[in-house]
């Protein structure tokens, strides 16, 4: 029977009559499954070594219902849980290129996924083209005969930049290239990157998947064999898992996951639509304005775009600052996704960064990035209201 959203949030994997009837899965905290005699564990080791539970490091029952649950939420065939999305997102770049191999990523990425690109990745060779992502021809152009992967972020994490993921997907397949995708910013709520032909999709599930503020963790989903070839390797020899109670809080996080997404596609649009219109506002960056860029192809591949935007605002980097300290309900936190407001500053590692470093991670002083949390919209409103006048 085919479930609906909400539906795989509340019963995949979660099937009656599983987990001695109880109603909430039980969380199985243990290191080892036990085999009941020496011709068990010895069939086990010389079939297929599935069908079983064997170390938690290999698989859990706890997380096996989340990784069944993310897989059906993607459409994708398998899912990997790791212990953060840096995990996930480290696993799949490397589990997936060879020495000698060519990657052509979105310059604007999570900032630590480039210096994955750029400081772990040529230690074995694999060298990174860079590239806006915002035409096809671009990426046509960065393709090389030795290109592996295409890396994608869409929306990407400063100015919510977009790229066209069937586009790009179709490019790829033709020339034998896998796509991945960091799908974090948009959730599974907002976007499906595999019903668009891109291969792998990762996720940071420390932001809206879990949405407490109080796990990290990462998942990485697609076909059984892409997923199958990093499980086998980056996650179970490297020990890059999920453990048992890190699941069982996600599991938590996912019942209310559709229910939180609604509520933060809504305040996202009016927050973006009040601070648009704000006198000390230069501009907003969030993908279902108008005014965005790239607004035609978010409606056409994104149901929402939550409730993540920056602000430019006039008067630069004085008034940033005066703006942050002068919030009252907002926490100054570098995450988001969670149950509370949260702001950041992208500048505030790299004060004196120039140009070519604004360039490239799609940044400048002016701009602000504001996390609506679930509070009542009107107290956000006055809050930011508030502080936005201060001089
Ligand atoms: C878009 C994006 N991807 C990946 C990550 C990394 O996730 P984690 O902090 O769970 O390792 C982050 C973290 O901020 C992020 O913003």
């Amino acid at each position: 029977m085919t479930k609906k959203f909400s539906t795989i949030c509340q019963h995949l994997g979660e099937e009656k009559g599983a987990f001695c009837d109880s109603v909430v899965p039980p969380l199985f905290e243990t290191v080892n499954f036990y085999f009941k005699n020496f011709r068990e564990a010895a069939d086990y080791f010389a079939g297929s070594k599935t069908g079983r539970y064997y170390y938690t490091r290999v698989l859990n029952p706890t997380t096996e219902v989340l990784e069944k649950k993310l897989a059906a939420l993607e459409g994708g065939e398998a899912c990997k849980c790791f212990a953060s999305g840096m995990g996930a997102i480290g696993a799949a770049i490397m589990g997936t290129a060879r020495a000698g191999d060519h990657v052509v990523c979105v310059a604007a990425v999570y900032k630590n996924t480039h210096r994955i690109l750029t400081e772990i990745a040529p230690r074995y060779n694999i060298s990174t083209t860079f590239i806006s992502g915002k035409s096809i021809d671009e990426f046509e152009r960065a393709i090389r005969p030795e290109t592996r992967i295409i890396y994608l972020e869409s929306p990407s994490s400063s100015k919510y930049s977009l790229q066209d993921l069937g586009a790009v997907a179709g490019l790829a397949k033709s020339k034998g290239i896998i796509t991945m995708i960091d799908n974090t910013c948009a959730t599974p709520f907002n976007q499906n990157p595999l019903a668009f032909g891109i291969d792998l999709v990762i996720h940071s599930g420390s932001k809206y998947l879990n949405g407490h503020g109080d796990v990290l963790m990462g998942a990485v989903i697609g076909s059984k064999d892409l997923v199958g070839g990093i499980a086998g390797k980056e996650h179970y020899l490297m020990g890059n898992i999920l453990p048992p109670f890190e699941s069982w809080l996600v599991l938590r996080g996912l019942r209310s996951f559709p229910v939180r997404m609604e509520h933060f596609n809504r305040v996202g649009l009016e927050i973006a639509e009040f601070l648009e219109e704000h006198p000390a506002v230069a501009r907003v960056y969030y993908p279902m304005l108008a005014s965005h860029p790239q607004h035609h192809l978010a409606l056409r591949q994104m149901r929402g775009a939550g409730s993540l935007l920056a602000v430019e605002l006039k008067g630069g980097p004085a008034k940033a600052a005066r703006f942050i300290d002068s919030l009252r309900y907002f926490k100054i936190a570098a995450s988001w996704g969670g149950y509370e407001s949260l702001v950041w500053y992208p500048m505030i590692a790299k004060p004196d960064a120039g140009p070519e470093y604004m360039d490239l991670h799609d940044v400048n002083p002016s701009m602000v990035r504001i996390f609506i949390g679930m509070e009542d919209i009107e107290d956000i409103k006055e809050d930011l209201d508030q502080a936005l006048r201060k001089d």
